[in-house]
C-alpha cells in the first residue's frame, strides 16, 4: 500500500481552485477532495500536485489524501485540527512570512540560542507560530505563507542528514557532510518540512516560496569570478543540478498556478517519462548556464493585496552589465506592477534597502571590481565583495535603480493607480527591520520589511558591521567610500525605523479595509521549556493621508519592543 513521505503541502488557494502538493513513497493515483493526479517518478521518488476545482468562496473545507483509494491523511490518532482548504475572503488579507529556517532537533542543546550553546540555533518561530495556529479559529488564521529564502541549508546541513550523507559516500572530501546531489537534497527538505506541527501548518496554510543562496550553497552567484571557481570543482555538477532539480520539485511547482500549471511544458512532459530524473537535470543545467531559459519568479494575487516574487538569486547576469534578472524577466516584472492593486508587496530574497552606510559600501564595492580604482581596486573589491557578502540589491547598482525607479512609477501613479501600501518583503540578513523610505517627488512611502530569521543565527562580526553601520561614524565612512567611488547617492532617502530584531521571529501583515498591520513577532522558550511568540514590532504601513496631516503623522506606529539580544 502506497504511503505519504511529505506533505499534503496546500500551495495555492484562490476563490475556487486549489492546489495539494504530496511526495509517496511508491507510483500511485492521488486524489484530495474528489480530485485526482497520477504520481510522476524522479530517481526513485514519487510526486504529485492535485489540482482542485469548483470550490466556494470563504470556505473552509476540509480534507483528506487519498492514494489508490486509501485514506492516508490525516492519521486518525493525529490530535491537530483536520487540514481545510480555505478559499480567499473579501476584505482582508493575511499574510505569513519569513526566511533563513535550518532544520535542527527541538531538544537542548539545539532549542538553545548559540550564546547558550555552540549547536544551539533557538526556538523555531515556524513551529511557535504553527503551535499558536493550531489554538486559533479558521477566521484569524492568514490566508498566506510566503517563505522568503533559505528554505533549507544545504550547506549547513543538519544531524540527520549529515548522517544521512555519512551512509553513502565518503564524506572526508568535498562536499564534505553538506549535499551532495538529488537524493541528498530530498533528505533535506523531508527533514525541514517532517516535523509534525510544521507539516500541519503547511498542510493548511497555502505557501509561496523563492529561493535564497543556502538553499544551493552560501554566496551562490555572487559574482562572475565566484561562479567561475564553482565550476572549477568537481562536485559542483551534482550539487546545482540536484540543488535546482529540487527546488523545482519541492518549491517552485507549487508557486504556480492552475492556469500557469496546464500551460507549463515542463509539469506536463514529467508526467509522462518513465523517470524525469535526466529532464530535471537538463532544465537545471540549463537554467544554471543561461538564466534568460528559465523564470522562477512568479506572481501571486491574495485579494486585497497582490504579491510579486522575484528571484533575486538564480537568474543573475554576472558577465559584462551585471544585472539581478535578464531583460525578459524585468519585463515580465514591469508588467505585473502595471495591474492594479490596493497593496503591491514586492518579494525578493534580498533586502533592496539596506542600512544606508551597508547600502553605501555595497555600491562603493561594485565600483571598485568595475575599475574605479584601477586594477588594485578590482583585486580589492572582489576579496571584499566575497568576504563579507556585497551581494544585496545595492550590489547590483544599476539593477537596484531600476527597481527603486519601478516602484516610483507606481507610488507617483503613472500606470494610473496608487497602492495603499508599497511595500518589500526581504529575507537573508539574519535580522529583522522595517526602513522607511521617501522620494522627494511622492507622498507615500515605501517600506522595506526584513523577516530574517525564522531559526538560524547572526554571527557576532556580522552583529557588530550591522550595529556599527547604524552609528554616525559609521554612515559617514559609507558616505565618505561611495564618493570616492564616484557613485551618486539614490534620490530615494531611507533610515531604519524598527528593529534590528535578532532573535527568531515571523512577520505577519494583516490587511484590512483601511489598514495593513505588519508585526514581527519573536520566538521566545518559556519556563516550562514551551515556545511563545512575543510581538516585538507593530506599524501599520498604509501610509495614506488623513484629514491634511501628513502620512508620516498619521500612521499608527508603535514600537512596542526592540529586541536586540
Ligand atoms: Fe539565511
Amino acid at each position: 500500500v502506497a504511503g505519504l513521505v511529505l506533505g499534503p503541502m496546500l500551495r495555492f488557494a484562490d476563490d475556487t481552485r486549489a492546489t495539494v502538493w504530496v511526495e509517496t513513497d511508491r507510483a500511485a493515483d492521488v486524489e484530495v477532495l474528489g480530485h485526482r493526479a497520477r504520481s510522476f517518478h524522479v530517481a526513485g521518488h514519487h510526486y504529485a500536485l492535485v489540482v482542485i476545482g469548483g470550490l466556494e468562496p470563504a470556505a473552509a473545507v476540509p480534507y483528506d489524501v487519498r492514494l489508490d483509494g486509501e485514506p492516508v491523511w490525516p492519521r486518525p490518532d493525529d490530535p491537530r485540527p483536520p487540514p481545510v482548504v480555505r478559499t480567499r475572503v473579501a476584505n482582508r488579507t493575511r499574510l505569513v512570512f519569513g526566511s533563513c529556517r535550518a532544520a535542527s532537533p527541538d531538544e537542548r542543546p539545539w532549542s538553545l540560542t548559540a550564546a547558550e550553546h555552540p549547536l544551539g540555533r533557538g526556538p523555531d518561530a515556524l513551529k511557535a507560530y504553527a503551535r499558536r495556529l493550531m489554538r486559533q479559529d479558521h477566521d484569524a488564521w492568514p490566508d498566506a505563507l510566503l517563505m522568503l529564502g533559505d528554505q533549507v541549508y544545504a550547506d549547513d546541513a543538519s544531524p540527520w542528514t549529515r548522517a544521512f550523507a555519512r551512509t553513502r559516500r565518503d564524506t572526508g572530501r568535498p562536499p564534505y557532510e553538506d549535499v551532495a546531489d538529488l537524493e541528498e537534497y530530498t533528505e533535506l527538505y523531508r527533514e525541514a518540512w517532517s516535523h509534525p506541527d510544521v507539516r500541519w501548518l503547511l498542510s493548511t496554510l497555502p505557501t509561496a516560496m523563492i529561493f535564497d543562496d543556502h538553499d544551493i550553497i552560501d554566496d551562490w552567484n555572487t559574482s562572475a569570478r565566484w561562479l567561475r571557481q564553482a565550476r572549477s570543482w568537481d562536485w559542483w555538477d551534482a550539487r546545482i543540478v540536484g540543488g535546482l532539480s529540487a527546488y523545482w520539485l519541492y518549491q517552485h511547482l507549487g508557486n504556480l498556478d492552475p492556469d500557469d500549471l496546464s500551460d507549463d511544458p515542463l509539469y506536463h512532459e514529467v508526467g509522462g517519462l518513465e523517470d524525469a530524473a535526466p529532464l530535471l537535470g537538463e532544465m537545471a543545467r540549463a537554467a544554471d548556464r543561461d538564466p534568460t531559459t528559465f523564470r522562477w519568479s512568479f506572481d501571486r494575487d491574495l485579494g486585497l493585496a497582490h504579491l510579486v516574487t522575484v528571484d533575486s538569486r538564480a537568474g543573475r547576469i554576472l558577465d559584462g552589465d551585471r544585472d539581478m534578472i535578464d531583460e525578459g524577466e524585468w519585463r515580465w516584472f514591469e508588467d505585473r506592477l502595471r495591474e492594479p492593486t490596493r497593496h503591491l508587496l514586492v518579494a525578493t530574497s534580498l533586502p533592496l534597502l539596506l542600512p544606508p552606510a551597508v547600502h553605501d559600501v555595497e555600491r562603493w564595492d561594485e565600483a571598485l571590481v568595475a575599475g574605479a580604482w584601477g586594477a588594485p581596486g578590482v583585486r580589492l573589491g572582489e576579496v571584499v565583495r566575497q568576504a563579507v557578502d556585497l551581494e544585496q540589491w545595492p550590489a547590483f547598482g544599476a539593477a537596484f535603480d531600476r527597481l527603486v525607479g519601478d516602484l516610483h512609477d507606481v507610488a507617483a501613479g503613472v500606470h494610473g493607480h496608487r497602492p495603499d501600501t508599497l511595500a518589500v518583503l526581504s529575507g537573508d540578513v539574519h535580522h529583522g527591520y522595517v526602513a522607511e523610505a521617501r522620494w522627494p517627488d511622492v507622498e507615500r512611502p515605501l517600506w522595506q520589511v526584513v523577516a530574517s530569521p525564522m531559526r538560524q543565527e547572526i554571527s557576532l562580526p556580522a552583529r557588530a558591521s550591522y550595529r556599527f553601520a547604524r552609528t554616525p561614524p559609521g554612515r559617514a565612512l559609507g558616505r565618505v567610500l561611495r564618493r570616492l567611488a564616484g557613485v551618486a547617492a539614490p534620490e530615494l532617502s531611507w533610515d531604519l525605523v524598527d528593529g534590528p530584531v535578532m532573535a527568531n521571529h515571523i512577520a505577519t501583515l494583516d490587511i484590512g479595509d483601511g489598514d495593513a498591520v505588519l508585526r514581527l513577532e519573536v520566538a521566545e522558550r518559556t519556563p516550562s521549556d514551551g515556545v511563545r511568540l512575543v510581538t516585538a514590532v507593530e506599524r501599520d504601513l498604509t501610509g495614506v493621508q488623513r484629514s491634511g496631516r501628513t502620512a508620516t503623522a498619521d500612521r499608527r506606529a508603535r514600537r512596542l519592543r526592540v529586541v536586540d539580544t
